[in-house]
Order: structure tokens, then sequence, then C-alpha cells
């Protein structure tokens, strides 16, 4: 027997287990993809929270199919760079950046003004921007700020541009949304919206994920027979900038904070991975029609009974109409 042969040969054959059990690992937590092959070439597209993230992927991915891009962001400088950086990887030219920001009305109604009198068309609004900021912050119209920016912002910025969605279709609404809406369990929090009484920064993210829900829940029904359709998206865990204000919550952030990056980032998907649904929901030929839908691994998926709540969606619209000053 030739110890040395047999021991390297078990070597071998733990090492060939290794890392096909990480391949079928990273295969598993990659979720599901968007084999669409379907381009845009003269549509235009917008996507909110693009300078970064889920956002910038989404953006490049729609870029890569001929779209004419335009970049929602608040800090013009850091959306140039990524359209630089998006355009030299696309080849595509038409990525613009327009300044907008998500936690002012009075920046919302500009955005919107500029896009309804510059461009011909819109096809695809992708609400995918999200703040998950820890503490208590308020809007400058005194929102709380986690709602404030992922629902009350994109509600008002889509019905602002919902004329044009629909002279332009068929075009589709995407909202980004996310599973932390069952953190939100009891629903929203009528009463006390903006959590003046009693914040914490897990029940402030997953109501305003619930309202993303809740949101395209009644818009798609009013949109009935536009040729718009409006679906959310939960994207999957990945590991983002979204948790750049957690040093200023989480206890011992200094050790659970890069401990929580770690576990993001060894069971989270990829950022293109995380982009795949959103991708899905704006291109896919095959749910063209469909609205009114939570995807998820570029599937539909069911929705907690309390997240399917039609009243509640109703009670959610009319106060929001009324919050952001819509008649
Ligand atoms: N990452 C995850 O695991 C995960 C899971 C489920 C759902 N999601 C959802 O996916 C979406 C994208 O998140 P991400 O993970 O890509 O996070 P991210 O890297 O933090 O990107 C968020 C984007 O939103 C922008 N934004 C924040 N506040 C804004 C405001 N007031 N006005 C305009 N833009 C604003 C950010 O701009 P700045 O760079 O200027 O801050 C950034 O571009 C969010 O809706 C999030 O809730 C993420
Ligand atoms: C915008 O981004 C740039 C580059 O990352 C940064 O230096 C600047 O402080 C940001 N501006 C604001 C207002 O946050
Ligand atoms: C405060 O919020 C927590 C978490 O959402 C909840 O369990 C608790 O019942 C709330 N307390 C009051 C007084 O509303």
């Amino acid at each position: 027997m030739d110890f040395t042969r047999i021991k390297s040969i078990r070597t071998f054959i733990i090492a060939g287990i290794g890392c096909v059990s990480i391949y079928a690992w990273r295969r598993f937590i990659a979720g599901g993809r968007c084999y669409s092959q379907a381009r845009l070439d003269g549509k235009t597209v917008i996507i909110t929270g693009s300078n970064t993230g889920i956002g910038k992927e989404t953006a490049r991915e729609l870029a890569k199919r001929g779209a004419k891009v335009i970049l929602a962001c608040r800090n013009v400088s850091k959306a140039q760079a990524a359209a630089d950086d998006i355009r030299r990887s696309t080849s595509n030219d038409k990525v613009v950046v327009c300044q907008l920001d998500l936690s002012s009305l009075a920046s919302i109604r500009n955005f919107a003004e500029r896009v309804t009198n510059e461009e011909e068309r819109l096809d695809v609004l992708v609400n995918n921007a999200g703040s998950s900021q820890t503490p208590r912050t308020e809007t400058i119209d005194g929102f709380e700020m986690i709602i404030g920016t992922n629902h009350f912002g994109h509600f008002l910025l889509t019905n602002l541009l919902l004329d044009l969605l629909k002279k332009s279709s068929p075009s589709r609404i995407v909202t980004v949304s996310s599973d932390a809406y069952l953190w939100a369990n009891r629903g929203i929090r009528f009463d006390d919206i903006h959590l003046k009484q009693n914040f914490t920064g897990f029940f402030a993210y997953g109501q305003s994920k619930l309202a993303n829900i809740l949101f395209t829940n009644e818009l798609s029904k009013r949109l009935k027979g536009t040729g718009v359709t409006a679906n959310v998206v939960h994207p999957g865990a990945i590991l983002t900038e979204l948790d750049r204000y957690a040093y200023n919550s989480m206890p011992l952030a200094f050790v659970t904070l890069p401990l929580l990056r770690f576990c993001m980032w060894f069971f989270g998907k990829t950022v293109v991975q995380g982009a795949q649904t959103s991708v899905y929901c704006a291109v896919e030929e095959s749910i063209a029609t469909t609205s009114g839908v939570y995807f998820k691994d570029c599937a539909p998926t069911k929705l907690k009974d309390f997240a399917q709540d039609e009243k509640a969606a109703k009670r959610l619209w009319d106060l929001s109409a009324q919050a952001v000053g819509l008649q």
C-alpha cells in the first residue's frame, strides 16, 4: 500500500466535495434569474436610488437592453459616478442623472415636472430607493423618515408620473419591497403612522415595506384597463449599503455589524442576483398584463393575509393622498 498516495487521493476527494458543496450552496441562494432577452430600445425607464446597490445593478441591466435610463438619485455626484460606470460597462450612452430626494415633497414635484416636460415617454418606473435610517428622524415635511422616503415619497412620485406612464402604455411600475413586511404583522399603525410614540427601526422598516405592498395592491386596481401594470418585489437578502446607519443604533456595533455583514455576504445573494426580480418585472414578456402581484425569485409569491387587506390598502391610499397634497 502506498500510504502517501491514498492520503493525496483523500485530500483530492475532500477538496472536490468542498468545491461542489460551495457551488451548490451559491446556486441555491442565487435564487431566480431573469432569462428574458427582451430589448428596451427606444424605451425610457426611471430607477430611484440607483447610484448603488440593487438599484444600480437594475439600471445596468436595463441599460444593457438599450433603454434610456434615468438615474433618480439624491446625491448628483454619486449618481454621476454610477452613470459613468454603467455607460462604460454597457456602451449605452443614454444613461442620465436627474436629482430626486424622496424625503422632500418639493424635490419630488420638481423631478416629476422636469420629467413630464422633457421626456416623451416613460415605459418603466422602478421604485427602488429605500432608507432604513435610525434613530427616528423626520423628513422636511414632518414624516417619519423611513416611511416618508420608502412609501410617501414613492406614492407621490408614482402618482405624478401616471399620466406619462398611461400615455406610453403598455408600461410597468415595479416597487421594491421586502419580506421584512412580516415585521409589521399587526398592520400599518394607523393611529400613529409616523411612530411618534413608539419607534423601533425594525417596525418602521417593516411598516414601510408593508406600505409598498398595500400601495401596489390598490394602485393595480386603479390602473385596470389602462395598460399600466404595478407589481411589487422582494429582492432577497443582499449585502448593500442599506445598513449604513446601523452604527448609530446597533448595540456593540463594532462587533455585531461586521458579523451581520459577514452573514449577509455568506448567506445572501450578490447585488446582480438581487436585481433579477426587479429586472424580471420590468421586462419579462409573459407577465405583460400581470398586475398587483408580489414577486420573489422571479416568481409570483403568496402574501400573508394582512398584506392583502383591501380596506387597509384603501385607507392607506386616502391617508397618503391627503398627506402629500394630492386631490
Ligand atoms: N439589501 C437587502 O438585503 C434588501 C432586502 C430586501 C429589500 N431591499 C430593498 O431594496 C431596495 C434597494 O436597497 P439596497 O439594498 O440596494 O440599499 P442601498 O445600497 O442602501 O441603496 C439604497 C438607495 O436608496 C437611495 N435613497 C435613500 N434615501 C433616499 C432619498 N431620500 N431620496 C432618494 N434616494 C434615496 C440611496 O441613496 P444614497 O446612496 O444617496 O444614500 C441608495 O441609492 C430598498 O427599497 C430596500 O428596502 C433590500
Ligand atoms: C455626495 O457624495 C459624495 C461622494 O461620495 C460625497 O463626498 C458628498 O458628501 C455627498 N453629498 C451629500 C450632500 O451627501
Ligand atoms: C411598541 O412597539 C413594539 C414593537 O413593535 C410593540 O411590541 C409594543 O406593543 C408597542 N408598544 C406600544 C405602547 O404601542
